[in-house]
């Protein structure tokens, strides 16, 4: 099977995949988060997500301002299309952020997924520090799966704390993941096994998943970065 980046709305897309195709879901969805009220996180992620002025090193991109009603409400119905083309026992990983992290439990087992931890993604101290606050150097990464995951799966014992910096070379999204963070995720999967990323973005977790020998399949929305995952993805072929 070839590894596939497909541009467009997941929502849209997801319909057209067969039934329990995927082994895995390892995704970054939209957080739909920043700042501490409504207004602020309603703003574009290029004025909230990056700090200072100067020139933008990476583009903006869609579907990050909905507030916590609307968001969770479209979490539950990309999930419960992935819920449909995910295999029995296949393992579900979703980036979020402190502000979200409620949010996104809520959003994986309304779906109908067991939940079954969190792994930190420990971003090192590279991060901005900020006088008087503890540092904000984690995201969470909430995992569980479609219903029953056997304890003798072809897949290793995985870290519950990631830590990776994010490295300016190996960062191709306004809040792309490190290459090496994904391929130590994705790993989650059964050997051979193939990855499915319906907000793949810059398409760090194909690139990783390829990486590691599993088969994949992206979608991304914004044509920039659909453009910069198929680039990514075909360098490696
Ligand atoms: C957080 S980013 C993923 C970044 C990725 N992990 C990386 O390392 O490059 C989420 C992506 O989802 C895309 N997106 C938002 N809504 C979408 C939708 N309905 N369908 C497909 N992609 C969407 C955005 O354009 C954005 O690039």
């Amino acid at each position: 099977m070839t590894n596939q980046l497909l541009k467009g709305d997941a929502l849209k897309i997801l319909p057209t995949f067969d039934a329990e195709s995927f082994d895995a879901l390892i995704t970054d969805p939209p957080y739909a988060s920043g700042g501490v009220t409504a207004a602020a996180r309603a703003q574009a992620p290029l004025r909230k997500y990056v700090q200072g002025g100067g020139p933008h090193l990476h583009a903006d991109f869609v579907c990050d301002e909905r507030d916590q009603r609307a968001h969770l409400r479209w979490m539950h119905l990309w999930l419960t299309e992935c819920a449909r083309v995910l295999k029995d026992g296949a393992p579900v990983l979703l980036f979020t952020d402190w502000r979200q992290l409620p949010l996104t439990t809520d959003a994986l087992q309304l779906a109908g997924f067991t939940w079954r931890g969190i792994t930190v993604w420990d971003k090192t101290e590279g991060v901005r520090p900020q006088l008087g606050r503890f540092r904000n150097q984690a995201e969470y990464i909430v995992w569980g799966s479609k219903g029953h995951m056997p304890l003798q799966r072809r897949a290793p014992v995985l870290p519950g704390v990631i830590r990776e910096p994010v490295r300016k070379a190996d960062k191709h999204h306004l809040t792309g993941k490190p290459t090496a963070l994904m391929r130590q995720l994705v790993r989650i999967c059964e050997a051979g096994g193939r990855i499915l990323d319906p907000f793949a973005g810059s398409g760090t977790t194909l690139v990783a998943a390829a990486a590691e020998g599993f088969c994949c399949a992206g979608i991304e929305m914004t044509d920039h970065y659909a453009k910069v995952a198929r680039a990514r993805m075909s360098q490696r072929s």
